[in-house]
């Protein structure tokens, strides 16, 4: 008789630890150690969250914290309508209504509505590469396949129409882009994302745009006149097709209060999305009274905001062109960038750095570029590093680094 093993999933067992969080234990044990550790693994602002944000915590006085509407309320909702509105995205197709619009638990369920509601198992997403890990984590979870086109920095990471329309197979269901971008900081034109947008509407291919990033732009060059990143909602012809994934983590520094939305003018797929919804009942109640009162936040507090990061990018991309044999493109926008270090492999020299070395007192963290890239190898000497901290701290990170890579016996 054969004794039946109580195994997890095969999709439990071969989901990846995410590459931005896995090395975390060897932090912990450094801190421990008494030794500072500068993170630039992860995309967590020490900017002040609004203080309009804070306080609306401080005011819910309710008897009961009740459920929400599975969509988010009708309030939040409006007010975001009229948030997109104000940033001319009515122009792709009128404007956006409340019923447009569904508020999910950060832009991190938003991206598993999106996949989940464009995909069926076995159905692939196409992505750029290096990607956001999730990406991958999400179409993982839906048993969906993830087809990448590789991008190099010598293309600013950008990929054109002609290349989607080569990559696009025959279970390519949905393409997803962040732009502006994590890991790799591009930021595509309205004509790029229009043109994009026209192969996928020719093959009947869905369109997410993650636009969580969609402030964080650093040159007049790249906004051509706008305030914030170009959005694919606001192109004319791709009602259909065009998903909005958006969130209030980055722009107002609020990762914790995980409140996100998903937008289109498809109603079918947004019929799709709320019964998604209806399965996890209702986002966070509070939380979203708190992300309608940052929708208030001075537009002088976030330009203020941006000129920080402005700074920040230019500190460290400086800092690392410093550094022989390290090499980093100067992003267009978000706050990452992927850097290619000297080293026989990144994630070793990650931990070599967390565990075994420290310089003055204090370590860097960084995200190992492998988990980025469908194909590993692709990123075995690359890391992501996210321009999170204040510039002192970024000057130090570049000389702890630089001091690292002297001592690391992998170094090439
Ligand atoms: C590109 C991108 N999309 C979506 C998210 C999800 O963010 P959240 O769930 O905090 O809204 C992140 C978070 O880092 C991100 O970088």
């Amino acid at each position: 008789m054969s004794i039946a093993r109580l195994a997890p999933s095969q999709r439990g067992l071969t989901a990846q630890a995410s590459p931005i969080r896995r090395l975390t234990p060897y932090a912990d044990d450094a801190k421990r150690r008494g030794l500072e550790v500068l993170h630039l693994n992860i995309g967590q602002p020490d900017i002040a969250t609004p203080r309009a944000m804070i306080q609306a915590y401080h005011d819910f006085d309710e008897k009961v914290l009740a459920y929400g509407a599975s969509e988010g309320s009708l309030h939040y909702r409006q007010a975001l309508a009229n948030y997109y509105n104000g940033l001319g995205i009515a122009a792709g197709g009128g404007p956006i209504e409340p019923d447009h619009i569904i508020a999910t638990v950060g832009g991190s369920e938003a991206l598993l509505f999106a996949i989940g509601a464009t995909c069926d198992a076995g159905d692939e997403v196409l992505v750029t590469e290096p990607y956001y890990p999730n990406y991958w984590g999400y179409a993982h979870l839906l048993s969906v396949g993830v087809r990448a086109i590789t991008t190099t920095a010598a293309s600013g990471f950008r990929v054109t129409a002609e290349q989607v329309a080569a990559a696009i197979g025959p279970k390519t269901r949905v393409l997803l882009i962040s732009s502006p971008g994590n890991p790799t900081g591009t930021v595509y034109s309205a004509a790029e994302l229009r043109a994009i947008g026209e192969v996928c509407r020719s093959r009947d291919v869905f369109f997410i745009s993650d636009e969580v990033y969609r402030d964080f732009v650093y040159d007049d060059a790249v906004l051509q006149g706008r305030t914030t990143a170009p959005s694919l909602l606001a192109e004319p012809g791709f009602a259909d097709n065009a998903i909005l994934v958006d969130s209030v983590s980055k722009r107002y520094s609020a990762c914790g209060a995980r409140v996100g939305c998903v937008v289109t003018r498809n109603a079918e797929l947004r019929a799709a999305m709320l019964k998604f919804a209806q399965c996890r009942l209702s986002p966070p109640v509070v939380d979203m009274l708190a992300a309608e009162a940052a929708l208030l936040t001075p537009a002088d507090e976030l330009a203020s905001n941006i000129a920080e990061y402005h700074l920040r990018r230019d500190a460290l991309v400086a800092g690392l062109r410093q550094i022989p044999g390290v090499n980093a493109a100067t992003p267009e926008g978000a706050f990452y960038l992927m850097v290619e270090l000297p080293v026989d492999d990144a994630e070793k020299f990650c931990i070599f750095m967390l565990r075994d070395f420290s310089f003055e007192g204090a370590t860097v963290m960084l995200a190992p570029g492998d988990g980025f890239y469908a194909n590993p190898e692709l990123g075995r000497r690359q890391a992501r590093a996210a321009y999170v901290l204040q510039v002192p701290k970024l000057q130090r990170s570049c000389q702890v680094l630089a001091a690292a890579l002297q001592a690391y016996p992998g170094r090439l």
